[in-house]
């Protein structure tokens, strides 16, 4: 199994110095009551879930090219087939309300819209998208779209992908056309998930599609990224002034390997990429300082003198998706060199903590502590949790019933961090449980369940509410965590 979370560890040069906030500890297991409104909801992501990939004038995306090459994703699986939610969308907004739900984060397929990424809108997608839009208002669930989950049209990566800057008015061209189509009833947005994860795994590690090795490309499409963030902010509120536009951001709280001054230094370098890359240059316009030598921005981003101004898009909200902390060291793990020339730091696991079944640790104090890191830079922005859970492969027993315990522990720890982050001031104001169903884990394939819902593939697709959906459902009724035993 790829370990993508270690592989995302590279961290990139030197300098400056923040201070990083103590761990706090989630709160004993006493019922906790969340504020009124609480924003209870799931999230799922476009290839993950809808199969049917030749419907309608979809376009070819990079994910169907890489899953469709030998040796990119566990057992050669691909999101052909998936979850077949195109086709049964109604089935699955029907979920959302069933267990009471009141968001739904959701991602619009690129390819759907703009078969080659450039040109008019295909009518037949966004009308897709604008059934489920209606379909979920009439049921009181809040739509939150991603314009952005990995599914990059792959006419637009055989010009150059993330890496050239081109990508980034095509984004802002797309976004505009949907929140012409939808932004009448939507009125939060998701721009980007995960930027970190699709340029780092996507151009450097080569593990998802578009399954390049290329350090230079690798630093140049996070600036691309972060480009395509600012236009599309402004593409958006063209069409309407008064949307609200973020990004799903994966951040992950680290520790240091050992006390030693050089594993300090590493975890702060490290802190700088991985938690503020994608949110400061839209706060001020800049890089943080210290990751990359100043005097090479120019060269190894291509930073050019008026992007300062296309950077600076204040978000009006922020997306958390958390799922594992990190422990930084100093020593590579491996020779690799990250950047032009820039020795990288490595986080290694914290241990021991237990694992989920894709094998990342469990540890809740990371997340509490991650919500307050960011809320450092972001100060009263509202924050909305758009991801956060765990792999437990738990099937159905012999009376068709899934016993999840372990699923419903990770997300009565996490969600008790939620309540400490909200207790201590941090604006979070909504969380998603990723994933509504189970469904395609990119480059592990089916292997991976993470949906509180079971789909079962092999028969008609058939959907199984899991003990976990049943509890998730009570604490969003409830607006509350009942206490438990310890
Ligand atoms: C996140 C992705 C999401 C899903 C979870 C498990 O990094 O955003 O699509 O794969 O991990």
């Amino acid at each position: 199994m790829i370990d993508r979370r270690a592989l995302l560890a590279g961290g990139m040069a030197l300098g400056g110095s923040i201070a990083l906030p103590a761990p706090a500890q989630p709160a004993p297991r006493r019922s906790l009551a969340f504020p009124r409104g609480f924003l209870w909801g799931t999230a799922t992501a476009s290839y993950q879930i809808e199969g049917a990939v030749d419907a309608d004038g979809r376009g070819r995306s990079i994910w169907d090219a890489f899953s469709h090459t030998a040796g990119k994703t566990k057992n050669g699986d691909t999101g052909d087939v998936a979850c077949d939610s195109y086709r049964r969308w109604r089935e699955d907004v029907a979920l959302v309300g069933a267990l009471g739900l009141k968001s739904y984060r959701f991602s619009i397929a690129w390819p759907r819209i703009q078969a080659d990424g450039r040109g008019p809108a295909n009518r037949r997608g966004l009308d897709h998208y604008s059934r489920i839009v209606d379909a979920l208002l009439a049921a009181g669930i809040r739509p939150l779209p991603t314009l952005y989950h990995w599914d990059l049209p792959q006419a637009l990566e055989d010009r150059g992908g993330w890496p050239e800057r081109d990508t980034a008015h095509r984004l802002a061209d797309y976004a505009a056309i949907v929140a012409r189509a939808l932004g009448d009833r939507v009125a939060d947005w998701c721009v980007l998930n995960e930027p970190k994860t699709f340029t780092g795994l996507g151009y450097q590690a080569g593990v998802h599609a578009p399954g390049r090795r290329d350090d230079a490309a690798f630093l140049r499409a996070t600036h691309v990224a972060n480009l395509a963030y600012g236009l599309a902010h402004r593409a958006i509120k063209v069409e309407d002034p008064t949307a609200r536009v973020g990004n799903a951001l994966d951040v992950s709280m680290g520790y240091p390997a050992t006390g030693s001054v050089a594993d300090r230094e590493a975890l702060e370098r490290w802190d700088k990429f991985n938690n503020l890359w994608f949110i400061t240059p839209a706060l001020t316009g800049r890089y943080p300082d210290g990751v990359l030598p100043a005097d090479r921005l120019v060269e190894l981003l291509d930073m050019r003198p008026s992007d300062e101004a296309l950077l600076r898009a204040r978000p009006d909200w922020i997306g958390i998706n958390y799922y594992s902390p990190s422990r930084v060291s100093a020593v590579p793990r491996t020779g690799k060199l990250v950047g032009d020339g820039i020795k990288g730091e490595w986080a290694v696991a914290p241990e021991p903590s237990p694992k989920t079944d894709i094998g990342w640790d469990v540890y809740p104090a990371a997340f509490a502590a991650v919500m307050h890191r960011v809320a450092l830079v972001t100060g009263s922005i509202p924050i909305e949790i758009t991801e956060n859970g765990g792999s437990f492969n738990d099937p159905p027993g012999a009376d068709g019933r899934v016993r999840d315990a372990r699923r419903i522990a990770y997300l009565d720890g996490h969600l008790r961090a939620v309540h400490a982050a909200v207790r201590a001031g941090v604006p979070v104001r909504g969380y998603h449980q990723w994933s509504l169903l189970d469904n395609f884990e990119w480059a592990e394939g089916y292997s991976q369940r993470f949906g509180m819902v079971w789909t079962d593939y092999a028969n008609g697709q058939k959907r199984l509410i899991k003990d976990s959906g049943r509890w998730y459902a009570g604490v969003a009724a409830r607006n509350a965590l009942v206490g438990r035993r310890a």
